[in-house]
């Protein structure tokens, strides 16, 4: 039994992976911005925490992580946000749960990135910025102390879980509907092998528990 932190509480995935963590036994909080949403967190089996990733700093977030095994950053400013939330939400709300993460002697961070964050153009359209963010997130918690793990999907769909996957440090471009992406959080939480693993991960064939096991066995020549 764990205890998982998962800020961005109320997201799409972060509900799905709520519903798994908890019917394996974990104690799931989840850290959202509007307290009405408790009651949708509790039906995913996990308790609310009050938080604005935007204002709280990581000593105040810290205090919400005491005793945790794992963070995992599943927030997002969303599709219809301007570039400023970009950078306050996708970048600097994710670094601030990694000072946390690190003040509160929080093992281990798992980091809900994104395809395309490898090489992302430089204009200004917010999927751009967007991109550059998400980038500039994942290296700061690369370059940490943590065990971390940095899960990249293809484009999110609703469909339901397949739960199969294609997993690696490039694959082709390609969707993964939600509840497969939250299997593989769950799975990651749950394994040691994608343990500083950086991986894309779209809809494929491979069943989700074997592709992050598979990680582990891919050779640096992968990276
Ligand atoms: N859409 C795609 O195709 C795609 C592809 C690859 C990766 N991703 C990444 O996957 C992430 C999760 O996807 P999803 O569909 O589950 O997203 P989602 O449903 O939009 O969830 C994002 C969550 O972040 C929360 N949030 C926003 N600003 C916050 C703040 N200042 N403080 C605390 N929480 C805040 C939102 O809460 P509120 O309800 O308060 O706004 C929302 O619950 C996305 O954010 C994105 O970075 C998306």
């Amino acid at each position: 039994m764990a205890r998982i932190v998962i800020a961005g509480g109320h997201g799409q995935v972060a509900l799905l992976l709520s519903r798994r963590l908890a019917d394996r036994g974990d104690v799931v909080v989840g850290l959202v911005r509007d307290a009405a949403q408790s009651d949708d967190l509790a039906a995913h089996g996990a308790s609310a925490v009050v938080v604005d990733l935007e204002t709280v700093d990581a000593a105040g977030l810290a205090a919400e992580l005491e005793g945790a095994d794992a963070v995992v950053f599943a927030a997002g400013a969303g599709p219809g946000s301007g570039a400023e939330r970009k950078w306050s939400v996708d970048r600097d709300g994710a670094i601030t749960l990694l000072r946390a993460a690190e003040l509160a002697g929080v093992d281990r961070y798992v980091m809900l990135s994104s395809m395309g964050t490898d090489d992302p153009p430089e204009d200004d359209e917010a999927f751009s910025v967007y991109l550059r963010a998400k980038a500039a997130a994942d290296e700061a918690v690369m370059a940490s102390d943590l065990r971390w793990t940095v899960v990249r999907p293809g484009r999110l769909t609703d469909d339901e879980a397949a739960n199969r996957v294609t997993a690696a440090r490039h694959v082709e471009r390609g969707e993964v509907p939600r509840a497969d992406v939250a299997a593989v959080l769950d799975a990651v939480l749950h394994d040691d092998h994608a343990d500083g693993r950086l991986f894309e991960v779209v809809r494929g064939q491979e069943p989700v528990d074997e592709a992050v096991a598979t990680l582990g066995r891919q050779t640096l020549a992968d990276d």
